[in-house]
């Protein structure tokens, strides 16, 4: 028989400070922040702590020179949204902290449209210092209402994934890049290669659970962050969505990592090793 072994959680507060043992005030948050953006662009720069331990595997792709990081935050009983579609918000201020850290540090984020419609998110960074990612909608029939938030003109880039043959309606300061389809479906592979022509190769896939799941099983995620919080939904949208599968057995097994956000859990899975490689294109700035 195996002994289960009982391992405290690495510590975190209120502001979402992570790192291992790190606890610091707002005030000593903000500061050391803003040294660990500052580093985090740089690559001959060493990156200042608590937050290299949970940001440092971000900075550069371990496959290629793309970082890919999807993201969740789900219930107790892996829900992301109500059967109604209703989300906000199911993760606490440490949790939203953290997602906008992950916006801050990454060249664009991109969400479905379901997300788009559903949610109408600004995907812009408020509550932490940092810089606005591109914002990047996947579209394929190309329905998302031009006046969306995710196309507010504010001197951010935003860009629609829509299918090759569709159109659109959005405004002519929205960048479109009209993709391949098989059966209404977009690779994963080649929005990503598409982005980084674009010079953007680090991207956040913030949800939904289609897009997350659809980078999940195209092998195009570098690392899913999973943010479980202690409430049950009861029923509703799953995390994750995926090909059904015969026997437990056969589920995927994830390497992961797990800080304590409040009283929430991060999950940080690495997947670089199943990763498989993109296009090419400029430096990520
Ligand atoms: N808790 C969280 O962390 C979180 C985060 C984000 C969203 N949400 C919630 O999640 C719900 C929306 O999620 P969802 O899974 O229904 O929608 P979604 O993933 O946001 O969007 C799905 C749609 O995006 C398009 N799409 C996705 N992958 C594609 C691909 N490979 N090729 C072509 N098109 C693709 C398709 O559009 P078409 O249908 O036009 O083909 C698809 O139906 C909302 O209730 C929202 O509030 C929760």
């Amino acid at each position: 028989m195996v002994e289960p072994v009982y391992m405290p959680l690495v510590k975190s507060d209120a502001h979402g400070v992570l790192g291992r043992n790190a606890c610091v005030g707002a005030a000593a948050a903000t500061e050391s922040w803003a040294a660990f953006l500052d580093a985090f662009r740089h690559p001959s720069r060493a990156l200042p702590p608590p937050w290299d331990d949970i940001f440092g595997p971000l900075r550069r792709g371990a496959v290629d020179d793309l970082v890919v990081i999807g993201q969740i935050g789900q219930s107790l009983d892996g829900r992301i949204a109500t059967a109604s579609g209703h989300s906000r918000y199911i993760n606490g201020p440490a949790g939203l902290t953290h997602l906008h850290r992950l916006r801050s540090l990454v060249d664009a984020v991109l969400v479905g449209v379901g997300t788009a419609i559903a949610d109408d998110p600004q995907l812009t960074v408020r509550h932490v210092a940092g810089p606005h990612p591109a914002r990047v909608v996947l579209d394929p029939k190309g329905r998302l209402a031009a006046c969306a938030r995710i196309f507010t003109c504010d001197g951010v880039r935003r860009l629609a994934v829509i299918a090759e043959g569709a159109r659109c309606a959005f405004n002519a300061d929205v960048e479109v890049m009209s993709l391949p389809a098989v059966d209404g479906r977009i690779a994963p592979r080649a929005i990503l290669a598409a982005l980084a022509e674009r010079g953007l190769r680090r991207i956040l896939i913030e949800g939904g659970a289609k897009t997350v799941s659809c980078f999940l099983a195209g092998n195009c995620l570098d690392r899913l962050h999973v943010i479980v919080a202690p409430i049950v939904i009861g029923s509703g949208r799953p995390g994750f969505v995926l090909p059904p599968i015969e026997r437990a057995d056969q589920a995927m097994r994830l390497s992961t990592r797990t800080f304590q956000l409040d009283d929430e859990i991060l999950f940080d899975c690495d997947l670089s090793a199943q990763r498989k490689p993109a296009g090419a294109a400029k430096k990520s700035m």
